[in-house]
């Protein structure tokens, strides 16, 4: 089996699914899409609640669907080396997560159900609810309000083949479960083809990295980890399962919500900031992501450069006045690339990278609602926020509590992030890029929280061993 040491320090190079070495059983153990992305054009996410007085029916299923559909780390990567090769498509992705009133469901002990404690709680506890600064329960979409005790993504590249399992899924899954709710998602893309979020944002350009590949493709494309290490260990985004039935039997923690973007009003506040600061609008929108629309940092620059690949190997230690990326931009508050070192002062500058490392969750989310941005609708369209971590608590929660929410992140008078910061508030804007000066300026809240849950996705040693 694995040591601590082999989950706390990446191999420098990352781990490599096709000569895995000691991490083989691990990946054979592992659900897909948590390490890297599924990469499939479209989803399905169908929410469940199992029926009363059926666990073993529902053993019986979850067996079932495990060993004829769940693709493990291992084989997602095989399938994307047949893929490079041979252009042969990896067909049907699948992965299967519990809730922690699931695990209760299926009467597994307490002691074995997975510890984190808002895992334990649930979204849907009012403590939780409270910090998140969610709206109440009952203006979440009913599916939501629901109790859920898990959760099936079914995604592929081929809308057909993808609609056509669904129905069979569905079909036998009725006759254990009610399917309370069901999200249809999409990679949204941009007409230089690149994966954009609705309201126009170049996304999924900073995550962490954990696979040769990756690491391979950003010392080429990207100079390396010179300004920033994307690299990261896998004690942040896994956690032993505890009942697992091999030696290397891990899981990781799902948060899923979803996030409606009100994407005409957006655009309406993006203009009216670059008319309270007499800036174009391309620069407006960039001082609130803390990226241009075309993924180009502001902290480097003034104006978007279009590069097919945008930079992910910068940091901000230019820009320790936030003069040119306000401290309140979205990707500066998610990842203060070292700020929490060189901004405040504290113990040591190493030590306060690593803790604010720790904090680094996996994005795996992806849109819903209309395919043609053009439209600008203010309802029905949005984000469908998915990461995975170790620990939920100090990860998501802390990610969007700590930073996004509060006003006080990295410093007194920040305000909250204009993007997601819940409740809205009033930030500091520079007036010329560069320059000391700002404007006081609030800029409302356009994404809108619609429900969500959290959930654990279990080996598949147990979810094959269920009955
Ligand atoms: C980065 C949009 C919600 C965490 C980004 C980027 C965009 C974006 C455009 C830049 C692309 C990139 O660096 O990969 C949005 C939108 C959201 C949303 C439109 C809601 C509808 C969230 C939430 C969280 C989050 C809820 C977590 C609490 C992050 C992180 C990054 C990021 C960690 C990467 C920052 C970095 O490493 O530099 N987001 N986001 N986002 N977002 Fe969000």
């Amino acid at each position: 089996g694995l040591k601590e040491e082999d989950l706390r320090k990446l191999p420098e190079d990352g781990i490599d699914p096709e000569n895995p070495g000691k991490y083989r059983v691990l990946l054979e153990d592992l659900q897909g899409n948590i390490l890297r992305g599924h990469g499939r054009d479209y989803s399905v996410h169908l929410f469940v609640e199992f029926k009363p007085d059926k666990t073993i029916e529902v053993k019986q299923w979850i067996e079932d669907f495990a060993k004829k559909y769940l693709k493990s780390a291992k084989q997602q990567s095989d399938e994307a080396v047949n893929y490079r090769q041979k252009r042969i498509s990896g067909g049907l992705f699948t992965n299967f997560f519990l809730s922690c009133k699931g695990y209760e469901y299926l009467e597994i002990e307490p002691f074995l159900i997975p510890s984190d404690n808002p895992f334990r709680q649930g979204m849907k506890n009012e403590d939780i609810r409270a910090v998140l600064g969610d709206p109440k329960i009952d203006k979440w979409e009913p599916g939501f309000q629901q109790q859920i005790h898990g959760l099936i993504l079914i995604a592929d590249d081929d809308i057909i083949a993808l609609l056509q399992g669904v129905n069979q899924m569905m079909q036998s899954l009725r006759k254990v479960a009610n399917i309370v709710h069901r999200e249809d998602g999409f990679i949204l893309r941009n007409q230089a083809g690149q994966i954009v979020e609705h309201f126009g944002f170049v996304d999924g350009l900073s995550q962490p990295i954990f696979l040769k590949r990756d690491v391979v493709r950003s010392r080429v494309q990207d100079g390396g980890f010179s300004q920033w290490d994307s690299r990261a260990s896998l004690d942040i985004i896994l956690t032993p399962d505890p009942n697992g039935k091999t030696e290397d039997s891990y899981g990781s923690y799902l948060v899923y919500r979803k996030l409606e973007q009100n994407i005409k009003a957006f655009r309406k506040s993006q203009e009216e900031l670059a008319n309270a600061l007499k800036v174009k609008e391309d620069l407006a929108g960039a001082l609130v992501v803390g990226r241009f629309y075309d993924g180009t940092p502001v902290t480097l620059t003034d104006i978007p450069t279009f590069l097919h690949n945008p930079t992910n190997n910068f940091n901000y230690d230019e820009d320790l006045t936030a003069t040119k990326c306000p401290f309140h931009a979205h990707v500066r508050k998610m990842n203060p690339r070292g700020d929490t070192g060189k901004v405040v002062s504290s113990p040591g500058f190493d030590e306060a990278l690593a803790v604010e490392r720790k904090h680094r969750i996996a994005r795996r989310g992806v849109s819903y609602g209309t395919n043609n941005p053009i439209q600008e609708p203010e309802e029905g369209s949005g984000l469908l926020f998915m990461c995975f971590q170790a620990d939920i608590e100090n990860q998501f929660n802390f990610m969007q509590t700590r930073w996004a929410n509060a006003g006080g992140f990295v410093q007194a008078n920040v305000g909250p992030d204009p993007l997601i910061g819940q409740p809205e508030g009033t930030q500091k804007w520079p007036i010329t890029w560069g320059q000391a000066k700002t404007l006081q300026h609030a800029f409302k809240l356009w994404v809108n929280m619609k429900g969500g849950e959290y959930f654990f996705a279990p080996s598949i040693s147990f979810l094959q061993n269920i009955t």
